[in-house]
């Protein structure tokens, strides 16, 4: 086991506290591109994620947080590394997070040494993506959407209590009020996978988290021709194996036990735990707002567990 990762503090950034703003109910963020965002996404490691140069070889995910991207990137690092985990280090940090500085920063000459496929790790809404974004890059790209209810009440979890947030504790009314009108750390849901499913190129793959929990062989197929990886079928019952919530919750490798704060992480992995947060009101004014800004978008977002 790798020594443990204090919890997030400002002394991680390059600037310290600076720029870090502190709201009235005391949730802590930064503003950049006119967008919240956490503590630890700073303007240098922004600018290195947005310049970074990838290879055609390299895979590069996002996602709204608490959209499933620590899943996909499980899924990820088994397809690349033959159904198996590398004996090496933690899930973590065999990811590029590049544009935060905390808690695995990378250096820009690290990630230049490094051998493809890289697995590029990245939370940022389109305009802001690593290395300008699919249509930019050679690298593979792979965003994953999951239904907003259950990114909401997911996201509520993970905020409140957190070092970085400000050991933010707030009412699920309140965080409610937030999450609709894009007050949360990287900003307006709606913003982000509108975004991205417009985004129209062909080294781009949209995945969503209810289509892996339903069909999960079906998707993972659809990931390995995407990446041109071969599966055998021996190949993808390990991944399932070894990326199921259990296993991921269960293993050193994956369970996030490793960084303080993070021993949480694993929930409840499942589709419909709105239904324990949100009142009727709440549930109409989500409905009509999904209405109004998703006529248009192709993904197909599954509310209720069957
Ligand atoms: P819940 O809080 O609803 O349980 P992200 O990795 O983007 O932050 O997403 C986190 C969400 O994915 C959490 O949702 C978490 O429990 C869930 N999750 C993580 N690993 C999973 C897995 N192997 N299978 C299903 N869900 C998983």
């Amino acid at each position: 086991m790798t020594s443990k990762i204090p919890a997030y503090d400002d002394s991680y950034n390059e600037n310290g506290s600076d720029g870090i703003e502190e709201a009235n109910d005391g949730y802590r963020f930064r503003m950049l591109n006119g967008l919240m965002m956490p503590p630890y996404v700073t303007p240098v490691r922004f600018e290195q994620a947005r310049s970074a140069q990838t290879r055609e070889a390299d895979i590069s995910f996002c996602s709204f947080p608490k959209s499933g991207s620590t899943w996909l990137s499980q899924i990820l690092l088994l397809l690349v590394h033959g159904g198996t985990n590398p004996d090496e280090g933690t899930l973590r940090q065999h990811m590029i997070w590049m544009e935060t500085s905390w808690p695995f920063p990378k250096s820009l000459d690290v990630v230049e040494s490094m051998e493809s496929p890289r697995l590029f790790k990245s939370h940022m809404p389109i305009e802001m993506a690593v290395g300008g974004g699919p249509g930019k890059q050679p690298a593979k790209y792979i965003y994953i959407a999951r239904n907003p209810k259950d990114v909401c009440v997911s996201y509520f979890h993970f905020e409140t209590e957190k070092a970085w947030a400000g050991n933010f504790k707030c009412s699920w009314d309140d965080w409610f009020e937030r999450f609709i009108s894009g007050q949360v750390q990287r900003g307006s849901w709606f913003d982000h996978v509108i975004g991205w499913q417009q985004t129209n190129h062909r080294n781009l793959l949209l995945l969503t988290y209810e289509g892996l929990l339903l069909d999960f062989d079906q998707e993972v197929i659809k990931i390995a021709k995407f990446l041109e990886i071969d599966l055998p079928e021996n190949m993808l019952r390990q991944i399932d194996r070894n990326s199921s919530f259990e296993t991921m919750k269960n293993s050193e490798f994956a369970n996030m036990h490793e960084v303080e704060q993070l021993n949480t992480f694993y929930r409840k992995g499942k589709i419909g735990s709105w239904k324990d947060h949100f009142s009727e009101s709440q549930n109409r004014r989500m409905d009509a707002l999904i209405e109004e800004r998703l006529a248009d978008v192709s993904f197909d977002f599954i509310y209720e567990a069957g």
